[in-house]
């Protein structure tokens, strides 16, 4: 049986589930944090180490203003509330991303909520906040150029965001989509990939479940036979 270290998901459909619910994408992200939440606690209890979070994209800066100051602070109002809650349970928050767009007033808290975590070893979240794998991939060929290190596929591993974390093993992508949306393009080569026909607030611990005990029973063979 394959043993889950990394599990990755697009949490794709809020803006549709909320329009269909109450004419509001907002309400669809609200949604959209309470299974958050839910797939959170069943991580932990699956004993998976990390799971990272496509929570904003280097593209989503083209969505309206309204939707975008919603997004950062649902996420500000999260994580004043809860990192404590967090760091009782052991779980450690990294942001993957570049965070010079953030504000000042998030970026000070995504700083300290990492600081005080940073310890923690049960589990890592991921949070890609003004994440793009190409822009991922340009600076840390802008990096390795600039400290004239040698071009290999190992220092371009050790110079990504996810230097110091495994490839994911599972990618989830719900919101009836099949596209990657530039996300860790590198890092997802090997992973096995579940295209869920829900909307993300739709998607249940039952759900998440089944694809690990899918998964579990793949034969994985990296190329080998
Ligand atoms: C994609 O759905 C979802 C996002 C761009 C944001 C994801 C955010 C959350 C789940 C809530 C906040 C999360 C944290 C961790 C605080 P979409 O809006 O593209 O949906 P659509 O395809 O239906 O338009």
């Amino acid at each position: 049986m394959n043993q889950i270290q990394h599990v990755a998901i697009i949490m794709d459909g809020n803006g549709r589930w909320g329009l269909k619910h109450k004419n509001s994408r907002n309400l669809g992200h609200k949604a959209g944090l309470s299974t958050v939440e839910k797939i959170l606690k069943e991580t932990i209890k699956n004993k998976i180490k990390f799971l990272t979070l496509f929570a904003f994209s280097t593209e989503n800066w083209k969505r309206p203003q309204k939707e975008i100051v919603y997004l950062f602070n649902l996420l500000e109002e999260f994580l004043l509330k809860k990192i404590e809650d967090l760091n009782k349970n052991q779980i450690k928050l990294k942001i993957i991303g570049n965070k010079k767009k953030i504000s000042t007033k998030l970026k000070k808290i995504l700083q300290n909520s990492e600081k005080i975590t940073k310890k923690n070893k049960r589990l890592q979240i991921n949070l890609a906040l003004n994440y793009g794998s190409k822009d991922e991939l340009l600076n840390t060929f802008l990096i390795l150029k600039k400290k004239n290190i040698k071009i290999t596929l190992e220092n371009i591993r050790k110079n990504l965001y996810t230097h110091n974390i495994p490839d994911p093993d599972i990618l989830i992508r719900t919101g009836n989509t099949k596209r990657l949306s530039n996300f860790m393009l590198w890092q997802l080569a090997y992973s096995e990939l579940y295209f869920e026909k829900k909307l993300w607030p739709d998607f249940t611990v039952k759900d998440y479940n089944r694809i690990i005990k899918s998964f579990k029973r793949i034969k994985r063979n990296f190329g080998n036979i």
